[in-house]
C-alpha cells in the first residue's frame, strides 16, 4: 500500500494549527439579541419553552440593552408583548405612539442611545386578535395591500420611538418599498430596513408563539414560504432588495442553509439569519436530558449559519456567545 501524498490531518494536529486554519470566525459584533418586552408585567417573566429567556418590563429591558452594548453585539430586535385588551382586528397596539413596543424603543434609545443598534419588529401579529401578520378582508384571508399602509405607520412610528432599523418580518408584497416611503416622506432618511426577505412557514416558530402570547389562528401558509422552496427564498430577497432593503434576512437559519448560501452569494447588501425560537428549544431540551453537549452545540449552530454566509445572526445565546468568544 502506497502512503497518501495528501494529508488534510496535517492542519489538524493542535488546537493552535487548527485555530490558524479555521475559516469561520464569529464575532460578538455580529451578533442580533431579540428581546421579548411585555406590558402589564411588573417583574421579568420566564417563557417555558425557551428556557433562559424572559419577557422584559420595560424596566429591565433597558438593563438587557445596556449588556448588549457591553457586550459589543451588533444589536438588539424588540419585539412587543401587549396585554389582551390591546389586541384588536387591525393591530392598532402596534401603531400607537403608547403601545408597547414603541413606549420599549423610547426606553431603550434613552438607555444605550447610539451605543448599539435599536432594531424593532415591524408586524402586526403580535397586536392582532385573530394572530396574523396582517388584516383580514371580509372573507377572512389577510389583504396584503391592506395591510402595506398599516405597515408603514408602524415603521414611521417605531423611527420616531427610536428604531435605528425596522424589520417588516410580515411577508406581505411590496412591504419594503411602502415602508421606504413612508420613512423617506417623515424625514427619516437614516432608518434602516432590515427585510425578512425568505422566511418559511415553519414548524420552528413554536416556542415563539408562547413568548408573545400570539393567539394564532389558522396559519401562515399564505404570505410565509413553503419550506420545499429554495429558488422563491433567491426571489423573495431580490426583490427586496431591488425594494430598498439595507439587509435581507433568512428564517429560520439552521434547517435553511442553503437558501442562505443562495442569497450570499449574490446580495448585494449584508444578509442576516434568524436562529428562531424552535433552534433554540431544541438544542436546550436535547441538552437538559444530557443528550447533546450544549454549550458546542451552539458554537456548531451559529457557526454554520455563518459558514453558510450570514453577515449578521440573530440568535438567543447571543450575549451568552459573546462572552464566551472573548
Ligand atoms: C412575526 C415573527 C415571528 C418570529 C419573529 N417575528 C413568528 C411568526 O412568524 O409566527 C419568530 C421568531 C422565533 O421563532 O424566534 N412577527
Amino acid at each position: 500500500m502506497k502512503p497518501p501524498v495528501n494529508r488534510p490531518r496535517r492542519l489538524r494536529t493542535t488546537a493552535a494549527m487548527r485555530n490558524l486554519v479555521r475559516e469561520t470566525r464569529v464575532h460578538p459584533g455580529q451578533l442580533i439579541l431579540p428581546v421579548f418586552v411585555a406590558e402589564g408585567i411588573d417583574a421579568p417573566r420566564p417563557i417555558s419553552s425557551l428556557p433562559g429567556v424572559v419577557q422584559h418590563t420595560l424596566e429591565s429591558v433597558k438593563a438587557e440593552a445596556c449588556r448588549v452594548a457591553e457586550a459589543g453585539l451588533g444589536g438588539i430586535m424588540l419585539f412587543g408583548v401587549p396585554t389582551d385588551d390591546h389586541k384588536d382586528a387591525s393591530g392598532s397596539g402596534g401603531v400607537r405612539v403608547d403601545g408597547i413596543l414603541n413606549r420599549a424603543l423610547r426606553a431603550v434609545a434613552d438607555a444605550v442611545g447610539d451605543a448599539t443598534v435599536i432594531m424593532a419588529d415591524t408586524c402586526l401579529d403580535e397586536y392582532t386578535d385573530h394572530g396574523h401578520c396582517g388584516v383580514l378582508d371580509a372573507r377572512g384571508r389577510v389583504d396584503n395591500d391592506a395591510t402595506l399602509s398599516l405597515y408603514a405607520e408602524m415603521a414611521v412610528a417605531q423611527a420616531r420611538a427610536g428604531a435605528h432599523v425596522v424589520g417588516p418580518s410580515g411577508m406581505m408584497d411590496g412591504q419594503v418599498a411602502v415602508i421606504r416611503a413612508a420613512l423617506d416622506a417623515s424625514g427619516h432618511t437614516d432608518t434602516a430596513i432590515l427585510a425578512y426577505a425568505a422566511k418559511y412557514a415553519s414548524a420552528f416558530f413554536g416556542p415563539f408563539r408562547e413568548a408573545v402570547g400570539s393567539s394564532l389562528q389558522g396559519d401562515r401558509k399564505t404570505y410565509q414560504q413553503d419550506p420545499a422552496n429554495r429558488r422563491e427564498g433567491l426571489r423573495e430577497a431580490l426583490l427586496d432588495i431591488e425594494e430598498g432593503a439595507d439587509l435581507v434576512m433568512v428564517k429560520p437559519a439552521g434547517a435553511y442553509l442553503d437558501v442562505i448560501s443562495d442569497v450570499a452569494a449574490v446580495s448585494p447588501v449584508p444578509v442576516a439569519a434568524y436562529q428562531v425560537s424552535g433552534e433554540y428549544a431544541m438544542v436546550e431540551a436535547a441538552a437538559h436530558r444530557g443528550w447533546i453537549d450544549r454549550d458546542r452545540a451552539i458554537d456548531e449552530t451559529v457557526t454554520s449559519i455563518v459558514r453558510a454566509g450570514a453577515d449578521v445572526v440573530l440568535t438567543y445565546w447571543a450575549l451568552e456567545l459573546a462572552g464566551r468568544l472573548r
